[in-house]
Order: C-alpha cells, then structure tokens, then sequence
C-alpha cells in the first residue's frame, strides 16, 4: 500500500506554524558576510553586548562543581526565589511566591505553553498588529483565532482600551500584551494597561503580557507591569526572560509568572517535553538577578544613543518619517511616501537599500536571496 509522504501526514495543526522571520534574515546576512559582501543587519533582536561576565563565571563554576544533572522541572528553588523577590521589586507588586514562578528555557516557551494550555477551537485571541509573529502562529497552531488589534502611527502605536473593547466578542479568550513592544517599540501608557486589565477583568478575559523588554525603557513613558493589578493572579499570566537585560539569548532562559495551581499545571507541559531548564544556566539566572545591575546603565544608554542617531539619520532622509521609541531596542519607521513617489514596493525598496548600502532589514528575505545566488 502507497501512503502519502511523511511530511503530508502531520497533524494539520502543525501547518500553521509559521517561521519567525528574523532568524531566516539573520542566517542569510551571516551567510552573506562568509562570501565576504559587508552587510549591516537589523534584522534579528538581540543585543550586541556580552553576557556579564559574572553570570558567564557563575555558569562555568556550576558546571565544574558538577551541577549537570536533572533539576525540578518549574526550576531550581534558588532561581524561582531570586525571580519572585526581582519580579515583587521591579513591577512593585511585592509579594510574588516562588511557587507563582515557573522556569523555562527562554521566554517563547513560556508563550508556547500558555498560548496552547489555554486557547483551543473557536476561542479568539487579541494580539498587536503588528506583532512578534510568534503570537499569531502559536495561536492558530492551537486552533485558536487571531484577532488583530491594529497599532497606528497617529497613536504612538500604543495598544489602547478603546480600540481592545470594540474587538472583544463572546469567544474573546486572552489577550496578548507586549509594552514595551517589538517592533515598534512602542509602549503603553500606565493607563492603557489599567483600562485593559480593567476590561479583561470584568470580561473574564485572559491576559498574557510578554514582558521582556521592561528594561529597556528610556524614560519618556512610565513602564507598567499587568503584576501590578492586585488581582492578577485571577486573569494574568506574566512571561519574561533573561535574553534581553542580561545579553543571553543563546543560553535559554525564561520564567513565566502565574498562580500557583497555573504553574503546576504548566510545569506537566515541561515534565512530558524536556523535563527541565538547563541546571548550570539556572544557576547563572541567580547570579544575574543578584549580582550587579550597573552593566545595564552602560547598555541603555548606549541604546539610546544609537536610537537618537538612527531617528536622526533615518530623518534626514525625504520621505522617512520616524519618531523616537520610547522602549525597546527597535525603531518603525514609515516609508509610505518613498513607496508612493517611486512606485516600489517595500520588497523592492529593500532590495534597492540591501544592494546599494548592504543594509539587511526586516522583509529582505527575496533580497538577501537575490544576492546569495548572485555571489
Ligand atoms: C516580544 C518578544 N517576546 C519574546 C521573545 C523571545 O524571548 P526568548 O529569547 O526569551 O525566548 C522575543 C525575542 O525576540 C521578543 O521580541
């Protein structure tokens, strides 16, 4: 008997993972740069600084002293405590528990894990748009249903309660927040998170607020965590990681912040995939959320230079029109009237700006490929 090919024999849920583009950008400018072509990437976030070499220390210590095996699948007790007293101190809410803190090999499993625990057919799911695309994909893998909840110029593309609310319908069953936000970098005002929790709140509504950039915060907007609401633990869960504040994308660490039976739940989603978070990286995470922050005083303020030249630069261009974001380490910049006195379409654009000054940036893919075959 012929069956159909192994890989048109998934179950359908799987077709609906897409790719996150960034990382495909990100292999091809690497690649470009092997066959010697000088390219400026924008294409993946991540900082270009190092991990803090006392975290890099703490890891290699673990190691040595042998701390290589299998650890509690919601985390080491050592870590799950140096997050509740961060997560109480840094988002003011005070009196977060070890047992409310889960573990993880970075913050997207933690978006994994909640999106597909808690989202099933029929249910519609609010996200920014636009977004981290890892939101839509996850969402639809569940068999959920995003509903896009558009972020405008004219608005500082904050996510606002007024246009959430007019998006809410019966089958509404979580919102995605992100502030500050990739990649406008945007963030909400402190109201907008209270008129959202408020919302949701009253709603019955799940929010699921991706955090991990809430220190990258530049001061022109006060940063406010959803852990702030006193009654968080009935509707909120809180996904944060170390890659950004700590430069360690490539080590995996994350934690999500939730009630404590939501967290047992989810550790079962840990214990049947990959048991649990790398041992020697968790004891790094403690290390990072205990030792010295002044590393990150240079960061942000290297962060904000490069942001106030880029806006500079990208504003000295006609037809470029960019404001400075308030967070985050990402500028959107609109390049409508380019695109309607030249004609081109932003692809095109891209290739032109790829070819002539190697600049790789978002949407760039049939760019960078043009390139790849011709070098
Ligand atoms: C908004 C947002 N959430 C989550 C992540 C992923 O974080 P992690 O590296 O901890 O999985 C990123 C990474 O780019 C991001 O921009």
């Amino acid at each position: 008997m012929t069956s159909a090919p192994l890989v048109h024999r998934f179950n359908k849920a799987v077709f609906e993972l897409e790719e996150e583009k960034a990382f495909e950008y990100a292999a091809m400018a690497s690649e470009l740069a092997k066959r010697g072509v000088k390219i400026i990437s924008f294409g993946i976030g991540q900082p270009d600084f190092q991990t803090p070499e006392h975290v890099v220390e703490e890891a290699v210590r673990a190691l040595k002293a042998g701390f290589t095996r299998y650890v509690p699948p919601p985390g080491i007790p050592e870590l799950r405590e140096a997050i509740a007293e961060h997560a109480s101190e840094f988002t003011g809410t005070g009196d977060i528990r070890p047992e409310e803190v889960m573990v993880l090999p970075g913050a997207k499993p933690g978006l994994f894990f909640t999106i597909t625990a808690f989202v099933g057919p029929g249910d519609e799911v609010m996200v920014p748009d636009p977004g981290f695309p890892i939101y839509e994909s996850v969402v639809r893998y569940a068999g959920g249903k995003p509903v896009f909840c558009e972020l405008k110029a004219e608005e500082d593309f904050r996510m606002k309660p007024e246009h959430v609310q007019e998006l809410i319908t019966g089958r509404t069953k979580m919102i995605i927040l992100n502030s500050p936000h990739n990649p406008t970098g945007a963030m909400c005002h402190p109201s907008d998170i209270k008129g959202i929790l408020e919302l949701a709140q009253e709603k019955g509504i799940i929010v699921l607020s991706d955090e991990v950039y809430d220190h990258y915060v530049y001061g022109e907007v006060p940063f406010k965590s959803v852990l702030s609401d006193p009654d968080w633990r009935d509707f909120v869960i809180y996904v944060n990681s170390f890659s950004k504040t700590w430069s360690m994308t490539g080590w995996r660490l994350g934690y999500v912040i939730a009630d404590r039976e939501v967290v047992k739940r989810l550790s079962l989603m840990a214990v049947n995939s990959y048991s649990c978070t790398c041992s020697f990286v968790q004891k790094a995470g403690v290390a990072a959320l205990r030792g010295p922050m002044d590393f990150f005083k240079e960061v942000l303020s290297e962060y904000r230079r490069r942001r106030d030249l880029a806006v500079k630069l990208l504003s000295s261009i006609p037809g470029v029109e960019v404001k400075p974001a308030p967070g985050t380490f990402y500028l959107f910049p609109s390049v409508k009237e380019i695109l309607a006195q030249t004609g081109l379409s932003t692809e095109e654009l891209a290739i032109r700006v790829l070819k002539s000054k190697g600049v790789v940036i978002e949407r760039f893919k049939e760019a960078v490929e043009e390139l790849l075959s011709a070098s």
